[in-house]
């Protein structure tokens, strides 16, 4: 277990601090393969604020491509779209996506869809459950992956002071065994699934300000799992090469560090 054997670095992981860890990092500017690490697993695992905190700590972007299945979802609801039977249309609208993703001085992102935020628009139940149907399908996951290496490759301005940045961490469900398989560090986060459930359920609280049925928030997970896990072409898998992370027990800096860790472990390996 490469994970376990990491452990020992923790100690070595927490005195490499920020901007020295970040610049030692720093992918140069005309590099043509973009710098990048994958961060896979289900939804409610903690996945979003470790890639945006880790981002953060590296000085790359944060790219989540749920994002842009939520944005076809969205695009899709808005137009009456039946996310479930208007195949050729969803595919065609796909295509055509007019989605731009702009960092934020926080570490987020904000989402633009034909010039319009719609940030929050897309974080709803009604598009959650689209976005899980529309993702199943292997013509519109091709378009989606051939958006997100776009917006992969890109370079772009950091908010915080102006430079311009290459690089990504990025999260998804396949980022690591389809959209990067290639990429240097793959991570696979997990947690228990009531921890999951109760993550989620401060989220929507969060989204809705009152808090759902946690029976309810557990049946849809478990519902969109199901779908994530079992499509025939993109499924949440552990990337081969990846480094299984359980965040149940664990807080987003704890996890950022050992992941810090792990890859200036392996650069420094792979420089010799
Ligand atoms: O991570 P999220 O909840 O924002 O993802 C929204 C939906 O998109 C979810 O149903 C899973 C799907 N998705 C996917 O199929 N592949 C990805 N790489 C990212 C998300």
């Amino acid at each position: 277990m490469p994970w376990k054997r990491n452990q020992s670095l923790k100690a070595q992981g927490s005195r490499l601090k920020g901007k020295a860890a970040a610049s030692h990092l720093q992918p140069r500017a005309s590099s043509p393969k973009p710098f990048v690490v994958t961060i896979d697993g289900p939804a409610g695992v903690g996945k979003s604020t470790v890639a945006k905190l880790l981002a953060q700590r590296l000085g790359v972007m944060y790219l989540d491509t749920g994002a842009t299945y939520r944005s076809l979802a969205f695009a899709a609801v808005r137009g009456d779209l039946n996310p479930i039977t208007d195949r050729s249309r969803l595919a065609v609208l796909a295509r055509r996506l007019r989605l731009v993703l702009q960092p934020t001085p926080e570490g987020g992102l904000r989402v633009r869809l034909d010039g319009v935020d719609i940030t929050t628009h897309i974080r709803t139940e009604e598009v959650s459950e689209a976005a899980a149907q529309v993702s199943q399908y292997p013509e519109i996951r091709a378009a989606m992956v051939r958006l997100q290496r776009r917006l992969a490759r890109r370079a772009w301005t950091d908010p915080r002071n102006g430079m311009i940045r290459r690089g990504v961490v990025v999260e998804g469900r396949d980022t690591g065994s389809v959209v990067f398989p290639q990429a240097p560090y793959k991570f696979f986060l997990d947690a228990d699934p009531e921890v999951r459930a109760r993550r989620r359920q401060q989220e929507l609280e969060r989204l809705y300000g009152s808090r759902p049925p946690l029976a309810q928030v557990r049946e849809q997970l478990h519902f969109r799992d199901g779908l994530d896990r079992h499509r025939r072409v993109g499924p949440l898998v552990k990337p081969a090469g990846a480094i299984a992370v359980n965040t149940t027990h664990r807080g987003a800096v704890q996890i950022v560090r050992l992941m810090l860790t792990y890859i200036h472990q392996r650069k420094s390996v792979s420089s010799k």
